[in-house]
Protein backbone atom coordinates (compact mmCIF):
# COMPACT_ATOMS: atom_id res chain seq x y z
CA UNK A 1 0.00 0.00 0.00
CA UNK A 2 1.24 3.29 -0.87
CA UNK A 3 1.33 5.60 2.21
CA UNK A 4 2.45 8.21 0.21
CA UNK A 5 -0.46 9.27 -1.67
CA UNK A 6 -2.36 13.03 -0.44
CA UNK A 7 -4.18 11.02 2.59
CA UNK A 8 -6.44 11.77 5.50
CA UNK A 9 -6.33 9.83 8.13
CA UNK A 10 -8.32 9.64 11.35
CA UNK A 11 -7.49 7.91 14.59
CA UNK A 12 -9.59 7.81 17.40
CA UNK A 13 -8.14 6.89 21.25
CA UNK A 14 -4.85 9.08 19.51
CA UNK A 15 -4.69 10.31 22.99
CA UNK A 16 -2.18 7.81 24.94
CA UNK A 17 -1.54 3.74 23.86
CA UNK A 18 -1.26 1.91 20.90
CA UNK A 19 -4.35 4.97 19.15
CA UNK A 20 -1.27 7.50 20.05
CA UNK A 21 1.50 5.26 18.33
CA UNK A 22 -0.69 4.40 15.29
CA UNK A 23 -1.01 8.33 14.67
CA UNK A 24 2.59 9.36 15.05
CA UNK A 25 4.05 6.10 13.12
CA UNK A 26 1.26 6.67 9.87
CA UNK A 27 1.41 10.15 9.65
CA UNK A 28 5.14 9.90 9.50
CA UNK A 29 4.35 7.70 6.58
CA UNK A 30 2.74 10.71 5.08
CA UNK A 31 4.73 12.65 2.41
CA UNK A 32 2.37 14.00 0.15
CA UNK A 33 1.41 17.64 0.43
CA UNK A 34 -2.33 18.50 1.73
CA UNK A 35 -2.38 14.90 3.51
CA UNK A 36 -4.76 15.58 7.14
CA UNK A 37 -4.58 14.15 10.32
CA UNK A 38 -7.60 14.20 12.97
CA UNK A 39 -7.18 13.06 16.13
CA UNK A 40 -9.89 12.23 18.69
CA UNK A 41 -10.14 11.46 21.91
CA UNK A 42 -11.45 13.18 25.50
CA UNK A 43 -8.22 14.27 26.91
CA UNK A 44 -7.12 17.70 25.70
CA UNK A 45 -3.55 17.64 26.26
CA UNK A 46 -2.75 14.52 25.55
CA UNK A 47 -4.44 15.01 22.44
CA UNK A 48 -2.03 18.04 21.98
CA UNK A 49 0.90 16.00 23.17
CA UNK A 50 0.37 13.16 20.20
CA UNK A 51 -0.52 16.90 17.84
CA UNK A 52 3.20 18.29 18.44
CA UNK A 53 4.84 15.00 18.53
CA UNK A 54 3.44 14.31 14.65
CA UNK A 55 4.20 18.29 13.65
CA UNK A 56 7.61 18.10 15.15
CA UNK A 57 8.31 14.96 12.46
CA UNK A 58 5.94 16.56 9.89
CA UNK A 59 5.64 20.20 9.95
CA UNK A 60 3.31 20.73 6.41
CA UNK A 61 0.65 17.92 7.84
CA UNK A 62 -2.51 19.39 8.68
CA UNK A 63 -3.37 18.20 12.09
CA UNK A 64 -6.81 18.77 14.19
CA UNK A 65 -8.09 17.64 17.05
CA UNK A 66 -11.39 16.64 18.80
CA UNK A 67 -12.44 15.85 21.98
CA UNK A 68 -15.61 13.48 21.77
CA UNK A 69 -17.12 11.21 24.30
CA UNK A 70 -17.84 7.57 22.71
CA UNK A 71 -20.11 7.11 25.46
CA UNK A 72 -22.91 9.11 24.01
CA UNK A 73 -21.16 10.12 20.64
CA UNK A 74 -23.51 9.60 17.51
CA UNK A 75 -23.71 10.48 13.76
CA UNK A 76 -24.37 13.70 13.87
CA UNK A 77 -21.21 14.37 16.09
CA UNK A 78 -19.20 12.41 13.46
CA UNK A 79 -20.52 14.25 10.44
CA UNK A 80 -20.22 17.59 12.33
CA UNK A 81 -16.55 16.39 13.07
CA UNK A 82 -15.82 15.00 9.21
CA UNK A 83 -17.41 18.02 7.96
CA UNK A 84 -15.50 20.72 9.73
CA UNK A 85 -12.08 19.15 8.81
CA UNK A 86 -13.05 18.83 5.24
CA UNK A 87 -14.22 22.63 4.88
CA UNK A 88 -16.24 22.25 1.93
CA UNK A 89 -13.69 20.96 0.07
CA UNK A 90 -13.80 18.05 -2.46
CA UNK A 91 -12.92 14.45 -0.75
CA UNK A 92 -11.59 13.88 -4.12
CA UNK A 93 -8.28 16.14 -3.14
CA UNK A 94 -7.72 13.46 -0.53
CA UNK A 95 -6.45 10.41 -2.88
CA UNK A 96 -6.82 8.09 -0.13
CA UNK A 97 -8.71 8.36 3.53
CA UNK A 98 -8.27 6.23 6.23
CA UNK A 99 -9.98 5.60 9.76
CA UNK A 100 -8.11 3.26 12.73
CA UNK A 101 -10.98 2.55 14.90
CA UNK A 102 -8.75 2.00 17.75
CA UNK A 103 -10.64 3.38 20.86
CA UNK A 104 -11.79 1.14 23.03
CA UNK A 105 -12.10 0.29 26.86
CA UNK A 106 -12.06 -3.19 28.85
CA UNK A 107 -15.13 -2.89 30.88
CA UNK A 108 -15.06 -4.29 34.67
CA UNK A 109 -12.95 -7.31 34.56
CA UNK A 110 -14.00 -7.81 38.41
CA UNK A 111 -17.59 -9.53 36.63
CA UNK A 112 -18.24 -12.77 36.18
CA UNK A 113 -20.01 -13.77 33.39
CA UNK A 114 -23.21 -14.59 35.17
CA UNK A 115 -23.11 -11.07 36.75
CA UNK A 116 -23.45 -9.03 34.06
CA UNK A 117 -27.00 -7.94 33.59
CA UNK A 118 -27.18 -4.20 34.13
CA UNK A 119 -28.37 -2.95 31.00
CA UNK A 120 -28.05 0.21 31.24
CA UNK A 121 -24.11 -0.64 32.23
CA UNK A 122 -24.25 -2.80 29.22
CA UNK A 123 -25.87 -0.14 26.97
CA UNK A 124 -22.92 2.36 27.97
CA UNK A 125 -20.26 0.00 27.51
CA UNK A 126 -21.40 -1.32 23.94
CA UNK A 127 -21.83 2.46 22.88
CA UNK A 128 -18.40 3.17 23.57
CA UNK A 129 -16.86 0.37 22.16
CA UNK A 130 -19.32 -1.04 19.31
CA UNK A 131 -22.25 1.47 18.17
CA UNK A 132 -19.83 5.18 17.96
CA UNK A 133 -17.21 2.80 15.62
CA UNK A 134 -20.44 1.72 14.05
CA UNK A 135 -21.75 5.38 13.93
CA UNK A 136 -17.88 6.90 12.46
CA UNK A 137 -17.64 4.08 10.15
CA UNK A 138 -20.81 5.08 8.29
CA UNK A 139 -20.29 8.45 8.39
CA UNK A 140 -16.88 7.77 7.23
CA UNK A 141 -17.86 5.40 4.11
CA UNK A 142 -20.82 7.68 3.19
CA UNK A 143 -17.92 11.61 3.18
CA UNK A 144 -15.90 9.78 1.18
CA UNK A 145 -17.84 7.06 -0.97
CA UNK A 146 -15.55 8.75 -4.22
CA UNK A 147 -12.04 7.80 -3.26
CA UNK A 148 -9.91 4.16 -2.03
CA UNK A 149 -10.44 4.04 1.54
CA UNK A 150 -8.77 1.79 4.37
CA UNK A 151 -11.19 1.00 7.22
CA UNK A 152 -8.66 -0.26 10.59
CA UNK A 153 -10.47 -2.45 13.21
CA UNK A 154 -8.01 -2.72 16.79
CA UNK A 155 -9.59 -6.26 16.84
CA UNK A 156 -7.80 -8.55 19.39
CA UNK A 157 -7.24 -12.18 20.11
CA UNK A 158 -10.43 -12.13 22.85
CA UNK A 159 -12.45 -11.69 19.70
CA UNK A 160 -12.08 -15.12 18.94
CA UNK A 161 -11.14 -17.08 22.29
CA UNK A 162 -12.90 -16.60 24.99
CA UNK A 163 -10.72 -15.18 28.30
CA UNK A 164 -11.85 -15.35 32.04
CA UNK A 165 -13.16 -12.22 33.17
CA UNK A 166 -13.46 -10.61 30.28
CA UNK A 167 -17.19 -11.01 28.91
CA UNK A 168 -17.85 -7.48 28.10
CA UNK A 169 -14.69 -6.94 26.35
CA UNK A 170 -15.32 -10.63 24.33
CA UNK A 171 -18.30 -10.54 23.40
CA UNK A 172 -18.13 -6.54 22.28
CA UNK A 173 -14.80 -7.62 20.21
CA UNK A 174 -16.62 -10.34 18.60
CA UNK A 175 -19.34 -8.27 17.52
CA UNK A 176 -17.43 -5.34 16.21
CA UNK A 177 -14.80 -7.74 14.23
CA UNK A 178 -17.89 -9.09 12.78
CA UNK A 179 -19.47 -6.17 11.27
CA UNK A 180 -15.89 -5.06 9.71
CA UNK A 181 -15.90 -8.98 8.25
CA UNK A 182 -19.80 -7.97 6.52
CA UNK A 183 -18.34 -4.44 5.35
CA UNK A 184 -15.42 -6.10 3.71
CA UNK A 185 -17.63 -8.73 1.87
CA UNK A 186 -20.24 -6.03 1.19
CA UNK A 187 -17.79 -3.30 -0.58
CA UNK A 188 -14.95 -4.26 -3.44
CA UNK A 189 -11.43 -4.42 -1.75
CA UNK A 190 -10.46 -1.87 -4.66
CA UNK A 191 -12.03 0.91 -3.04
CA UNK A 192 -12.73 -0.27 0.80
CA UNK A 193 -9.71 -2.43 1.92
CA UNK A 194 -10.68 -3.43 5.49
CA UNK A 195 -8.06 -4.71 8.04
CA UNK A 196 -9.28 -6.26 11.46
CA UNK A 197 -5.72 -5.97 13.40
CA UNK A 198 -4.99 -7.63 16.75
CA UNK A 199 -2.34 -5.82 18.44
CA UNK A 200 -1.02 -8.88 20.49
CA UNK A 201 -0.39 -7.93 24.32
CA UNK A 202 0.62 -4.41 24.68
CA UNK A 203 2.22 -2.36 27.82
CA UNK A 204 -0.66 0.27 28.13
CA UNK A 205 -3.61 1.38 30.81
CA UNK A 206 -5.61 -1.45 29.18
CA UNK A 207 -3.55 -4.51 30.72
CA UNK A 208 -2.48 -2.98 33.71
CA UNK A 209 -6.19 -2.43 34.38
CA UNK A 210 -6.23 -6.52 33.53
CA UNK A 211 -3.55 -7.00 36.13
CA UNK A 212 -4.79 -5.18 38.70
CA UNK A 213 -8.58 -5.61 38.42
CA UNK A 214 -9.79 -9.08 36.92
CA UNK A 215 -11.10 -11.59 39.18
CA UNK A 216 -9.52 -14.41 37.49
CA UNK A 217 -5.59 -14.43 39.39
CA UNK A 218 -4.11 -16.58 36.37
CA UNK A 219 -4.67 -14.18 33.70
CA UNK A 220 -3.79 -11.19 36.20
CA UNK A 221 -0.36 -12.66 36.87
CA UNK A 222 0.34 -13.48 33.63
CA UNK A 223 0.36 -10.15 32.27
CA UNK A 224 1.83 -9.03 35.77
CA UNK A 225 4.42 -11.58 34.84
CA UNK A 226 4.69 -10.14 31.18
CA UNK A 227 5.27 -6.53 32.17
CA UNK A 228 7.77 -7.25 34.91
CA UNK A 229 10.28 -9.48 32.61
CA UNK A 230 9.57 -7.19 29.99
CA UNK A 231 7.59 -9.28 27.26
CA UNK A 232 4.99 -7.84 26.73
CA UNK A 233 5.16 -5.63 23.36
CA UNK A 234 5.07 -1.82 23.37
CA UNK A 235 2.86 0.49 21.15
CA UNK A 236 6.01 0.87 19.18
CA UNK A 237 6.72 -2.61 18.26
CA UNK A 238 3.00 -3.58 17.45
CA UNK A 239 2.67 -0.44 14.92
CA UNK A 240 5.99 -1.26 13.22
CA UNK A 241 4.34 -4.55 12.50
CA UNK A 242 1.23 -3.09 11.56
CA UNK A 243 2.80 -0.35 8.87
CA UNK A 244 4.58 -3.97 7.47
CA UNK A 245 1.30 -5.68 7.32
CA UNK A 246 0.24 -2.30 5.37
CA UNK A 247 2.83 -2.20 3.07
CA UNK A 248 3.36 -5.54 2.26
CA UNK A 249 -0.74 -5.83 1.83
CA UNK A 250 -0.78 -10.13 1.52
CA UNK A 251 -3.74 -10.29 3.51
CA UNK A 252 -7.54 -10.09 2.08
CA UNK A 253 -10.01 -7.05 2.99
CA UNK A 254 -11.36 -7.98 6.48
CA UNK A 255 -9.05 -10.59 7.69
CA UNK A 256 -8.05 -10.90 11.33
CA UNK A 257 -3.81 -10.62 11.60
CA UNK A 258 -2.23 -10.64 14.81
CA UNK A 259 1.00 -9.30 15.61
CA UNK A 260 1.87 -12.72 16.24
CA UNK A 261 0.99 -14.72 13.05
N1 LIG B 1 -3.32 -3.19 25.03
C1 LIG B 1 -3.49 -4.40 24.51
O1 LIG B 1 -2.81 -5.37 24.87
C2 LIG B 1 -4.52 -4.62 23.44
C3 LIG B 1 -4.64 -5.91 22.90
C4 LIG B 1 -5.56 -6.13 21.89
C5 LIG B 1 -6.35 -5.09 21.43
N2 LIG B 1 -6.23 -3.85 21.96
C6 LIG B 1 -7.09 -2.79 21.44
O2 LIG B 1 -6.34 -1.67 21.04
C7 LIG B 1 -7.08 -0.48 21.25
C8 LIG B 1 -6.26 0.52 22.07
O3 LIG B 1 -5.95 -0.10 23.31
P1 LIG B 1 -4.87 0.52 24.32
O4 LIG B 1 -4.28 -0.64 25.03
O5 LIG B 1 -4.01 1.51 23.64
O6 LIG B 1 -5.84 1.25 25.36
P2 LIG B 1 -5.64 2.53 26.28
O7 LIG B 1 -4.21 2.84 26.51
O8 LIG B 1 -6.54 2.32 27.42
O9 LIG B 1 -6.22 3.71 25.34
C9 LIG B 1 -7.57 3.73 24.99
C10 LIG B 1 -7.87 4.93 24.13
O10 LIG B 1 -9.30 4.96 23.92
C11 LIG B 1 -9.80 6.23 24.30
N3 LIG B 1 -11.10 6.10 24.97
C12 LIG B 1 -11.41 5.27 25.99
N4 LIG B 1 -12.67 5.47 26.40
C13 LIG B 1 -13.18 6.46 25.62
C14 LIG B 1 -14.42 7.12 25.57
N5 LIG B 1 -15.42 6.80 26.40
N6 LIG B 1 -14.59 8.11 24.66
C15 LIG B 1 -13.59 8.46 23.84
N7 LIG B 1 -12.38 7.85 23.82
C16 LIG B 1 -12.17 6.88 24.71
C17 LIG B 1 -8.78 6.79 25.28
O11 LIG B 1 -8.77 8.20 25.19
P3 LIG B 1 -9.14 9.21 26.39
O12 LIG B 1 -9.03 8.46 27.67
O13 LIG B 1 -8.25 10.36 26.18
O14 LIG B 1 -10.51 9.56 26.05
C18 LIG B 1 -7.47 6.23 24.76
O15 LIG B 1 -6.92 7.09 23.78
C19 LIG B 1 -8.40 -0.91 21.93
O16 LIG B 1 -9.41 -1.02 20.96
C20 LIG B 1 -8.05 -2.27 22.49
O17 LIG B 1 -9.18 -3.10 22.62
C21 LIG B 1 -5.35 -3.59 22.96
Amino acid sequence: MNLEQRTYLLVTGASRGIGREMAQQLARQLKAAGSMVVLMGRSESLLQETKSTILADRPELAVHTYLLELATADSSDFARILDETLQGKDCKEFERAIVVHNAGTLGDTSKHAREIGDTKVLEQYYHINLFSALALNAEFMRTFAGIPKLVVNLSTLAALEPFPSMAYYCTVKAAREMYFRVLALEESAGKTLVLNYAPGVIDTQMTLQVQTESHDPGLAAAFKEQRESKTMLTPQQTVLKFVQVLQAKKFKSGDHVDYRD
